[in-house]
């Protein structure tokens, strides 16, 4: 194997064959809570991979510029080495978890209009909200790279929620994490169950993270039906 250039929680990044990719390698570790419920769901990597590279060519085939090379094997991929910004972008349908805790809105409460918020990737910060002022302030992404991540994710949001519409799923909200590669923003990282929250539509049934989070049981079983439902799409 090549050299592992960082291990992340539930990822691990080698160095690809060349200076311009890496291949990444999904880990069946799911945590949550900033780290301090972990577990190992034997086949979550899989799964995760399967799903988000599902999501990743739809993407591409709609205009948005992802990481994804291509697949390497179930559960790793060959991705654009590209400089990860450590912002990252959460928008919201429906309001649920964070938001909801924050703003005394009750989970499940349809939104108005879909939110965009920033927030910082730090796990010793525990990943605050900042806001566009404050990231050029500190340095972090340019008011272009901003803009250009906001439109994009706006964009994401359409596709997905069209998506997942089509197979009986109902986005609530979702985070996305882009790079610079060649002069360009893409979209970097994944998105899965993980890092989604996904409900039935009919039945608000959760089929993502939230059941690992809350100790609903059958997480596994939840992200199988993800990747049943779409791998069945029209
Ligand atoms: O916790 P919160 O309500 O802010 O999460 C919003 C969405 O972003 C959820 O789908 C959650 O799974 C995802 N998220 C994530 N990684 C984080 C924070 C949130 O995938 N560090």
């Amino acid at each position: 194997m090549e050299r592992i250039l960082y291990v992340g929680k539930t990822k691990v990044i080698y160095e690809g064959a060349d200076d311009k990719t890496v291949t990444i390698g999904y880990k069946d570790t799911t945590t949550a809570f900033n780290g301090e419920k972990k577990q190992e769901l034997i086949g979550k990597g899989k799964l995760n991979a399967a799903i988000s590279n599902f999501i990743y060519k739809y993407l591409t085939e709609n205009g948005i510029e992802t990481h994804l090379i291509e697949e390497v094997d179930t559960s790793s991929i060959t991705a654009k080495r590209a400089e990860i910004i450590q912002v990252e972008v959460i928008v919201r349908n429906v309001a649920a978890g964070c938001f909801s805790a924050k703003y005394g809105v009750p989970e499940g409460t349809e939104l108005r209009n879909s939110t965009v918020e920033f927030c910082i990737k730090s796990d010793t910060l525990g990943d605050p909200m900042v806001n566009a002022s404050q990231i050029t302030a500190i340095g972090l992404a340019t008011a272009d790279e901003l803009n250009e991540m906001s439109q994009m994710a706006v964009k994401i949001n359409e596709l997905l929620c069209e998506l997942f519409t089509n197979v009986g799923i109902r986005l609530i909200d979702f985070k996305l994490e882009f790079g610079r590669y060649d002069g360009r923003i893409i979209l970097c990282d994944e998105i899965s169950p993980d890092s989604c929250r996904l409900w039935e539509i009919g039945t608000d049934r959760k089929l993502d993270k939230d059941r690992f989070r809350r100790d609903l049981g059958n997480v596994l079983g939840a992200y199988k039906e993800v990747l049943r439902r779409l791998e069945n799409v029209k």
